[in-house]
C-alpha cells in the first residue's frame, strides 16, 4: 500500500460545478483502481491524500499530475503505508478555510522515507490531516467549526 500527499495550485478558481465534475471523474476512476483518500480545496489550492495498492496508484498519480487544471505540484508525503486512513471514501472532499489549510500545509510532513511503514502514522502532517477530517466531516456543510479546544480536537484516529 502506498500513500501520497501533495499540494497544488489550481490554474483558475474552479467553481462548484467544475469541482463536482472533477470529483465525479476522480471517484469513478478511484473506485476502479481501489484508490481512497481526501481532497481539500482552499481558494485556488488543492491538498490531496491518496492511498491504494502500489500498482494502482501509479497510473492514477500520472493522470493527476498531467491534469491541466492544476500546476505547481509539491509532494509532501510519498511512502509505503501499512493501511488506509480513508477506506470509506473513494475521494472525500472538503472546502477548507485558509487558516486550516495553512496549518496543514505547514505541518511537518517528514518527506524522508526512512523508517518502517508503521512509523508513517507518527508523521505530524498525516495525523493532523486525519484529525482535521474526523473533526470536520460530521458537521453539516457551511456550519462554523467548534473551537480548537472542543471535544473533537483531542480525538485521535
Ligand atoms: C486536484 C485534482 C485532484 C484529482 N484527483 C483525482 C483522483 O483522485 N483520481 C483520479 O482518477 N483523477 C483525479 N484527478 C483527475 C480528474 O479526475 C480529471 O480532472 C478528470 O478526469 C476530468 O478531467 P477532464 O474533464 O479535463 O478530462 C484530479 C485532478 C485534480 C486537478
Amino acid at each position: 500500500m502506498r500513500a501520497i500527499c501533495y499540494v497544488s495550485t489550481a490554474c483558475w478558481q474552479l467553481d462548484d460545478s467544475e469541482l463536482e465534475h472533477l470529483l465525479q471523474a476522480a471517484r469513478t476512476r478511484n473506485r476502479e483502481h481501489g484508490i481512497t483518500g481526501l481532497l481539500l480545496y482552499c481558494e485556488g489550492s488543492f491538498m490531496q491524500y491518496l492511498e491504494g495498492p502500489k500498482a494502482d496508484i501509479a497510473p492514477v498519480w500520472d493522470i493527476i499530475r498531467a491534469d491541466e487544471k492544476h500546476n505547481h505540484i509539491i509532494t509532501l508525503f510519498d511512502r509505503t503505508v501499512p493501511a488506509r486512513l480513508y477506506s470509506d471514501w473513494t475521494m472525500a472532499y472538503r472546502r477548507t478555510e485558509p487558516p486550516d489549510f495553512a496549518k496543514l500545509l505547514n505541518s511537518d510532513w517528514a518527506t524522508s522515507s526512512e523508517g518502517t511503514p508503521e512509523q508513517c502514522w507518527f508523521v505530524p502532517g498525516v495525523r493532523m490531516l486525519r484529525d482535521f477530517w474526523e473533526l470536520n466531516q460530521t458537521m453539516p456543510a457551511g456550519r462554523a467549526p467548534p473551537p480548537a479546544s472542543g471535544a473533537g480536537a483531542a480525538r485521535r484516529r
